[in-house]
């Protein structure tokens, strides 16, 4: 599925809510925040099936269209098949993803991005709710 906004107006203390269900045999899926496709400040990005970790959630940011430094953290605790809701804030200097298992993600606002203005949804999730809060 794809699901992408823009001009939006998100600043420091917005929360997005998303709520889907991981497909039975998934690969990889995305939610990526920025200011359009060539600069993310965050790309969050759980893998199931990595060549070189398995199961993992990778983050990086793009600026100018560039992929910056991949961060990998083997800990996830998404699983295919699974219902699973994420809350994302944007809290200035990071942003923070709160995972099903009550554990935290947090990545550098590298860029120091003031304004996210654009929210992709891509891969292989089935969203079923996304709000902005
Ligand atoms: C690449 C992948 C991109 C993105 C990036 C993150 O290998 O093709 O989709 O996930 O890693 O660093």
């Amino acid at each position: 599925m794809l699901l992408e906004m823009k001009h939006l107006s998100l600043t420091a203390g917005d929360r997005l809510k998303v709520k889907g269900i991981i497909q039975h045999d998934a690969e990889r899926f995305k939610i990526e925040l920025g200011c359009g496709t060539d600069d993310i400040a965050l790309h969050f990005n759980p893998r199931f099936d990595d060549d070189a970790d398995g199961s993992v959630i990778v983050c990086n940011s793009k600026t100018g269209g560039s992929w910056g430094d991949e961060v990998r953290d083997t800990h996830n605790p998404l699983h295919r098949g699974r219902v699973v809701k994420l809350e994302l804030t944007l809290a200035g200097d990071v942003f923070v993803v709160e995972l099903p298992d009550g554990q935290q993600l947090q990545f550098p606002n590298r860029e120091n991005v003031d304004v996210i203005n654009y929210v992709r949804i891509a891969g292989d999730f089935k969203l079923t709710s996304f709000k902005i809060c």
